[in-house]
């Protein structure tokens, strides 16, 4: 193991935190294709927040850890490990490009006796149909001959400051029964908690995969519900808690269901389904619905201001948080965006307030301008409050100071805020 110099392909909120981690016990080099990102990250900070300043200085300064675009500086790595995004495009299609060009970066440097292990999330087949091919290819090397193969998915919670990397129990895999042996015991060396070896490369990718999208399907019935009993007028948090009473049965919330993951990865496992003929009704409508719940949220509070006598045309509307989950700055795929665009058919006067999010990169993805500090300076003004995260923050308001007069309407999306405070939650 002493032997062992590791290159992680991909800094971003996996590949980041498990490259410093890997520097605190093997020689580490962290490579980017972004130089923005490298040169952020070796000024010793990390934008996205997953790793702490003192930590990745640390790695830095103490581990000799090192980020770069140059891949002369990975050549004589021997342990590759690639976290580059497994993204959709516009038909909710598998975009497996950043994934192929990351393979291109690794057939370029990769020697004989090497191995490359894939974390990116994706359908059982990817790494050894999509990407060693590509390894192939560019090196001249043949797989399972010259050079190996593993993988193992990240299972990192981004904000969740608790299940930290290294106290992730992790499933590894391998392309043989020995390199299986060897990734697991690289994983085992920096992990607290420990490994779960897959038989094969195929089960581990399937693992991760039905992670998230089992827990996209079981918000999607929680949803359901939530949809069902307002209709009804029963508060659905008050169900759950009653229901939650049972021994066995399952505790989630209603929610919006956004970011790079759970909202994202089902669709790598119904597209490559329906290639075998099977036809995955349940996560499809599970996404369908889940993917429907901005709308729904807004649609509820226009409800809700016509049942007070607010005027909704040109109604003054704040929405509290954008990022797709508390205490994190990760805007990805945040469904606050449905909120916002559905509130739109019926007014122009919204304000969207987050302090965790970045400003530039709000108006860049989604052309919304958005206010990061002096919530205060919001008090008030509005017609309508959405608080659509529950950034910590926020959960201390006293949220109906910001109406404009006691008439106005607060929903909370979250189910967070004190009953007195509200007039209607998911
Ligand atoms: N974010 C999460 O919470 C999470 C959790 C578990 C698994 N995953 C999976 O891990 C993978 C990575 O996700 P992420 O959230 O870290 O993505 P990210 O967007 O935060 O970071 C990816 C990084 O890879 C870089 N990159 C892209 N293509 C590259 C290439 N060809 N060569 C070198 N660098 C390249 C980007 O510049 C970026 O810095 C995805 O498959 C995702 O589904 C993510």
């Amino acid at each position: 193991m002493d032997s062992i110099k590791i290159a992680v392909i991909g800094l971003g909120y996996v590949g980041l935190p498990l490259a410093r981690l890997f520097s605190t016990k093997y020689k580490t080099v962290g490579f980017d294709m972004n130089q923005a990102r490298v040169d952020a990250l070796m000024s010793g900070h990390d934008a996205t927040l997953e790793v702490a300043d003192d930590l990745l200085q640390e790695a830095i300064g103490k581990h000799g850890f090192v980020c770069t675009t140059d891949l002369e500086k990975i050549r004589d790595c021997n342990f590759y490990v690639v976290a580059v995004p497994t993204p959709v495009d516009h038909n909710n299609h598998p975009d497996l490009r950043p994934l192929w060009g990351a393979s291109e970066t690794v057939g370029k440097v990769i020697s004989r006796g090497d191995i490359v292990v894939y974390e990116s999330t994706v359908y059982p087949g990817v790494t050894e149909e999509e990407c060693l091919p590509v390894v192939e290819r560019v090196s001249g090397l043949k797989f399972n001959v010259d050079f190996f193969a593993g993988y193992s998915p990240e299972r990192i919670n981004p904000g969740d400051r608790e299940h930290t990397v290294e106290k992730i129990k992790k499933v590894t895999s391998g392309s043989t029964p020995e390199i299986a042996d060897i990734v697991d015991e690289v994983y085992n060396s920096v992990l607290v908690n420990g490994t779960h070896k897959a038989p094969s490369i195929k089960v581990a990718e399937a693992s991760k995969i039905i992670e998230n999208s089992q827990r996209d399907v079981n918000i999607a019935f929680m949803n359901e519900l939530a949809k069902i009993f307002n209709a009804m007028g029963i508060d659905t948090n008050d169900v759950i808690e009653a229901a939650s009473s049972k021994w066995n049965f399952i505790k989630l919330k209603p929610g919006l269901v956004g970011g790079h993951c759970i909202s994202v990865d089902p669709y790598y496992l119904i597209q490559k389904a329906q290639v075998y003929g099977v036809l995955p009704r349940v996560m499809s409508a599970a996404r369908r619905l889940n993917d429907g719940m901005g709308a729904y949220v807004a649609e509820q509070t226009i409800k809700l201001m016509n049942k007070k006598g607010v005027l909704v045309k040109d109604a003054k509307i704040l929405i509290l948080g954008i990022t797709f989950k508390e205490n994190c700055p990760d805007v990805r795929n945040t469904k606050i965006v449905d909120i916002y665009h559905t509130l739109k058919e019926y007014t122009n006067n919204i304000v969207v307030y987050d302090p965790w999010a970045n400003v530039d990169k709000v108006k860049h993805e989604y052309d919304i301008e958005i206010q990061n500090s002096e919530l205060e300076a919001l008090q008030g003004q509005f017609d309508a409050v959405i608080l659509g995260v529950a950034h910590d923050t926020f959960k201390s308001l006293n949220i109906r100071d910001f109406l404009a007069n006691q008439d106005g309407v607060v929903y909370d999306v979250k189910g967070v805020l004190a009953r007195t405070q509200i007039d209607g939650r998911l």
